[in-house]
C-alpha cells in the first residue's frame, strides 16, 4: 500500500527535512518582521536593495495606472503589451546580444529554453551542482542527460566525447550556472568555453546570481570576463540583484525567434504582469546608471567586511566571489539547529538541506546585500564564528 500524506510528511520531519512556510510582516528587506518579531535578513537574493527601491515601485505604479494589472492571455495569442517590449530591448542592450525574451520566472526561462533546442535525439550536459530549473528543464524534455562533477573539466569532455561518438547527428548543449546559487563560487568560463568549442557544443550560461554583482555595470561572468559573443544562450533571472520577478534568455536574433516559436513555458503561459516588466526595465537603468555602481560597490564593501570577520571561512587562498557565503555543516539537523539559534537571537540566515544540497552537506547559506549595514554584518558573524569554528 502507498505511504499517506500524513507519513510522508513525518518521515520528512524526522530526517531534519521539513519545510515550512514564514510570513513576512514587512516587506522583503535587511530588516524584515516574523511572527511579531524583527529579525535582520540574511537570506534573500536582493543584493542591491531593489525589491523595495522606489524608482522601481513607481515605474510599476504607473504601469499599471497605463496597462492595468493583467497581461490577458499569452503574447503570441492577445498581443504583446509595450513593456515587455521596452524590457526584452534593454536587457538585449544590457547583455550586448542581439536579442532577449522574458519569462514569468527564471524556472520557466530555464525549462523553456532547454526544451525548445533539445528534444530525444539531444544531448545535454551539466555541471553536477546546477539549479534545478536546469536539472528539470533537461530531463523533461527527453534529451539523453549526462552530469560532470563541479567545474571538473575532463569529465565534461569524456561526455563531449561520448556525444560525439555516440550521437553524431545531436545538437549537444553543454549547461552551468555563473555564480553557483548554493557554493557562490565561479564556473571555468573560459575553459568550458574553450572545450565546447572544440566539439562544437553550445553553451547554456545561468547567469542568476552574477547579474548585478559582477560585471561592468552588474552584466554578469561573461562580460567581466570579455567572454559574451562566445556564450550561446544568457539565462538570468530578473528576481535576485534586479528585485523584482521573471526570467529570461538573451541570446542571437534567430534563437530568440526560436524560442518565442518552441518554449513551452513562453508559448502556453500568459505573459506576466506588465507593472513586473516595467519595475525590470527601471531596474537595468539603475544598474546603468552611476548610482547602481554606487550600490555595488557598497555590497562589495559590505561584502570585504564579511570576510574580515570570518578569516576561518577563506584559508587557503579561497575568496569571497559572490554576495553567497556557504557555511557548510554536514547533517541536515546541524544546518537546521544552527539556523534555529540565530533565529533565537534575531538573524535570518536560512538551512539549505537535501535535495537542494547533497545529502551530507547541509548548511547555512548566508546572503549579503548592499542595504546591510556594518553593524548587521558584524554582530551576525560574532554569532557565525561560535558555529563554523
Ligand atoms: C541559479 C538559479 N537559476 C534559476 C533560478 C530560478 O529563477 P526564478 O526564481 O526567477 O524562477 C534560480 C532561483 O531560484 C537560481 O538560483
Amino acid at each position: 500500500m502507498a505511504i499517506t500524506i500524513a507519513q510522508e510528511l513525518d518521515e520528512l520531519r524526522a530526517r531534519s527535512l521539513y519545510r515550512k512556510l514564514r510570513t513576512l510582516d514587512s516587506p522583503q528587506q535587511t530588516a524584515v518582521e516574523i511572527a511579531g518579531r524583527k529579525m535582520v535578513n540574511f537570506s534573500s537574493n536582493d543584493y542591491l536593495g531593489l525589491a523595495t527601491e522606489p524608482i522601481l515601485r513607481e515605474a510599476a505604479k504607473a504601469a499599471i495606472d497605463e496597462y492595468g494589472v493583467g497581461s490577458g492571455a499569452s503574447r503570441l495569442v492577445c498581443g504583446t503589451l509595450k513593456p515587455h517590449v521596452r524590457l526584452e530591448e534593454k536587457l538585449a542592450e544590457f547583455k550586448r546580444t542581439e536579442a532577449a525574451l522574458s519569462f514569468s520566472s527564471g524556472y520557466a526561462a530555464a525549462l523553456g529554453a532547454l526544451g525548445a533546442l533539445c528534444g530525444r535525439d539531444d544531448v545535454i550536459i551539466l555541471d553536477k551542482l546546477c539549479h534545478a530549473s536546469l536539472i528539470d528543464g533537461a530531463k523533461l524534455c527527453g534529451a539523453a542527460v549526462r552530469v560532470f562533477p563541479h567545474n571538473h573539466l575532463g569529465k565534461l569532455e569524456s561526455h563531449l566525447q561520448w556525444a560525439q561518438e555516440n550521437h553524431p547527428d545531436a545538437r549537444v548543449v553543454v549547461v552551468t550556472e555563473s555564480v553557483f546559487s548554493m557554493d557562490g563560487d565561479w564556473a571555468l568560463l573560459p575553459e568550458i568555453i574553450e572545450i565546447k568549442d572544440r566539439y562544437g557544443a553550445l553553451l547554456l550560461l545561468d547567469e542568476a546570481h552574477a547579474v548585478g554583482v559582477i560585471g561592468q555595470h552588474g552584466r554578469g561572468l561573461a562580460d567581466q570576463l570579455g567572454l559574451v559573443g562566445r556564450v550561446d544562450i544568457q539565462m538570468g533571472t530578473l528576481s535576485k540583484a534586479l528585485g523584482v520577478s521573471g526570467g529570461y534568455i538573451c541570446g542571437g536574433r534567430r534563437l530568440i525567434e526560436l524560442l518565442i516559436n518552441r518554449a513551452r513555458s513562453f508559448v502556453y503561459s500568459t505573459a506576466p504582469p506588465p507593472a513586473s516588466a516595467a519595475a525590470a526595465l527601471a531596474a537595468i537603468e539603475f544598474m546603468l546608471a552611476p548610482i547602481g555602481e554606487q550600490r555595488r560597490q557598497t555590497l562589495r564593501e559590505n561584502l570585504a567586511r564579511f570576510a574580515d570577520e570570518m578569516p576561518h571561512l577563506f584559508k587557503n587562498g579561497r575568496k569571497i566571489m559572490s554576495a553567497i557565503i556557504p557555511i557548510v555543516l554536514g547533517p541536515a539537523e546541524a544546518a537546521v539547529e544552527a539556523s534555529q539559534l540565530l533565529a533565537e537571537k534575531g538573524y535570518f540566515v536560512p538551512a539549505i538541506r537535501y535535495p537542494t544540497v547533497a545529502r551530507d552537506a547541509a548548511r547555512l547559506r548566508v546572503t549579503i546585500s548592499a542595504k546591510h549595514s556594518t553593524k548587521q554584518i558584524r554582530s551576525v558573524c560574532e554569532l557565525l564564528r561560535n558555529i563554523s569554528a
